[in-house]
C-alpha cells in the first residue's frame, strides 16, 4: 500500500498564516470556552490554573513542535507518516499503529463534540427568538429545560446532524478553499467577539473577584487529581495525540517556522481559555451565583447571568455564536483527520471522502446524541463503570480523552524523541526557521519531560485514581 497522493501535489496552505489561523482554529474549541472554565472551578482556580500552564509549556508546546514536524517532514497524515519513517527502525511497521490510533480517535471524539456543538445552535435559535429571556429570570425553568432538551431524541439527533453537515461542508472544499477560508473569518470573529465581551465584564463588580480566583494559586486546593485533570486536558485543548496537528503540519510550507508557528497555537489557546474564565467568572461572581452543577455553567448558568445584565439578549446570542464557532473550527480538524486518511490511503476523492467519512460519523453520532437520556438503553450502557462514564457518550469520551490522546501523545513523543534522530529532528526544525537556539531545551522536554508526565497520567488511570 503506498501512498496514492504524489508528494508534490498535496495541498498547501495559501499564505503563511494558514496553519496558524487553521490550527488555532482546530485548538480553540469547547475544551477552552466549556470544559476549561468548568474545571477550573471544580479544582479551586488559581493553583489549578498554574499546574496547567505548566504543562502546557512543558508537555504540550513540546509535543506540539514533535506533531507538526511529522506532518511537514513526510508530508502525510499521522497513517502515512508513521508508516514512512517507522519502518526501517525500531519497531517497524508497529509504528503505523500510532496513526491508525488516531484516525479512530477522530472518529469517536467528532462523534460526541458534534453533539454538544449542536447545543449552541439550539441556544443560539433560543436567544435569537426572545424564548431564553423569559427561561433565564426562572433558573429552575432553565434546569429543567435543559434536561427536557437532554433527554428529547429528536432535538438531540437534528441538532447534531446540523452540525456534521457545517462540517462536512466546510471540509468538502479542502484545504485552502474550505478549511483555511473558514479559520480566516471564523477566528478573528470568534477574537473579537471574546475581546468585547472581556471589555463588557471589566465593569462588572466580580471581576477582580475573578482575576483573584484564576491567578492566585491557593495550593491546599489543589489534589492529586487536579493535576493529572490539568495534564490530561492540555492535550484535549490543543489538539493533540490524534495527528490532528499533525496532518495540518503536513499542509504547511517547507517556508513557515515549526517551532514559531506551533509556540504561536500554543500562546493563542492558552489566551482564549484565560479570557473565557475571565469572562464566566467575572459574570459569576458578580451576582453571588450558588452553582450546583459545573459541567452545565455554559448552558444553565450562564444564561440566567447573561440577562441579569442591560443588553442579555444581544450578549447571549454573540456569546453562543462564539462558542458554535469556536466549535466548528475544532470539528472540521476532526474530520479532516479522518478525511485525509481515506484520501491518501484509499485513494478516494476528497469529496467522496468527505461525504463517506462524514456521513459515517454523523450516523454512529447518533448513539451519542440519544445516550443523554432519549433512549434509556444507551444511557445505561456503562462499560467503564463510574458515574460520569454513564452512557455511550460517556464512556466514548472517557475513553478518547483519558486514554486515546494521552497514549497517542506519550508515542508521539518517544517516536520522535527517541526513534527520530538527533539531526533528523534539527534539520526539519530549522527549515524555515533558521538556527533553532531552544532546540536542545524542546528535545529534552520532548524526551523526558513528556513521556514522564504523561507515563503518570496513564499509570494513575490504571491504578485508578480520581482523574476523570
Ligand atoms: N482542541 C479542541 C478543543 O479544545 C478539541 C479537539 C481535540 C480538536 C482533538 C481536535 C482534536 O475543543
Amino acid at each position: 500500500m503506498e501512498n496514492h497522493q504524489q508528494q508534490n501535489t498535496r495541498a498547501q496552505w495559501g499564505s503563511r498564516l494558514g496553519f496558524i489561523l487553521a490550527a488555532a482554529g482546530s485548538a480553540v474549541g469547547l475544551g477552552n470556552l466549556w470544559k476549561f472554565p468548568y474545571i477550573t472551578f471544580e479544582n479551586g482556580g488559581g493553583a489549578f490554573v498554574l499546574v496547567y500552564l505548566g504543562a502546557i509549556v512543558l508537555v504540550g508546546a513540546p509535543i506540539m513542535i514533535a506533531e507538526v514536524l511529522l506532518g511537514r517532514k513526510t508530508q502525510r497524515g499521522p497513517v502515512g507518516a508513521f508508516r514512512l519513517l517507522g519502518r526501517d527502525r525500531p519497531g517497524g511497521v508497529a509504528w503505523t499503529g500510532v496513526g491508525i490510533l488516531g484516525v479512530v480517535t477522530g472518529f469517536v471524539i467528532l462523534s460526541y463534540y458534534s453533539v454538544v456543538a449542536g447545543w449552541t445552535l439550539r441556544y443560539i435559535v433560543l436567544a435569537l427568538s426572545g424564548k431564553l429571556a423569559p427561561l433565564a429570570h426562572d433558573p429552575a425553568a432553565l434546569q429543567t429545560f435543559f434536561g427536557t432538551f437532554l433527554s428529547n431524541p429528536w432535538q438531540q439527533t437534528f441538532f447534531h446532524l446540523v452540525f456534521m453537515g457545517a462540517t462536512v461542508g466546510v471540509v468538502f472544499f479542502g484545504v485552502g478553499r474550505g478549511i483555511e477560508r473558514a479559520a480566516r473569518i471564523l477566528m478573528p470573529v470568534l477574537f473579537l467577539i471574546l475581546l468585547a465581551l472581556v471589555f463588557y465584564v471589566v465593569w462588572t463588580p466580580g471581576f477582580n473577584q475573578a482575576l483573584t480566583f484564576i491567578f492566585r494559586p491557593n495550593f491546599s486546593e489543589l489534589t492529586r487529581g487536579g493535576v493529572l485533570e490539568a495534564l490530561g486536558h492540555s492535550f484535549f485543548t490543543l489538539s493533540l495525540g490524534m495527528g490532528a496537528m499533525l496532518t495540518y503540519g503536513s499542509y504547511m510550507r517547507k517556508k513557515t517556522s515549526i517551532p514559531r508557528a506551533a509556540i504561536t497555537v500554543c500562546v493563542l489557546d492558552t489566551l482564549i481559555a484565560v479570557m473565557a474564565c475571565i469572562i464566566m467568572f467575572s459574570i459569576i461572581f458578580s451576582f453571588d451565583f450558588e452553582i450546583t452543577k459545573s459541567s452545565t455553567i455554559l448552558f444553565t448558568t450562564l444564561p440566567v447571568v447573561f440577562f441579569k445584565l442591560p443588553g442579555g439578549v444581544v450578549i447571549s446570542a454573540l456569546f453562543y455564536i462564539l462558542v458554535a464557532f469556536a466549535a466548528l473550527t475544532s470539528t472540521i480538524s476532526l474530520l479532516e483527520v479522518v478525511a485525509s486518511y481515506a484520501i491518501d490511503e484509499f485513494g478516494w476523492a476528497r469529496r467522496r471522502a468527505t461525504l463517506i467519512m462524514g456521513g459515517s460519523i454523523a450516523l454512529f453520532g447518533i448513539l451519542n446524541a440519544l445516550s443523554l437520556g432519549g433512549v434509556q438503553r444507551l444511557s445505561e450502557i456503562n462499560l467503564i463503570g463510574r458515574p460520569s462514564t454513564a452512557g455511550v457518550f460517556g464512556t466514548l469520551d472517557y475513553l478518547a480523552s483519558n486514554w486515546f490522546l494521552p497514549v497517542g501523545g506519550f508515542l508521539i513523543a518517544l517516536f520522535v524523541g527517541w526513534v527520530l534522530t538527533k539531526d533528523e529532528n534539527l534539520q526539519e526544525l530549522e527549515t524555515g526557521h533558521g538556527r533553532m537556539k531552544t532546540f536542545g531545551i524542546w528535545r529534552f522536554l520532548l524526551r523526558f519531560a513528556a513521556p514522564l508526565a504523561v507515563g503518570a497520567i496513564i499509570v494513575s488511570v490504571i491504578l485508578g485514581a480520581e482523574y476523570q
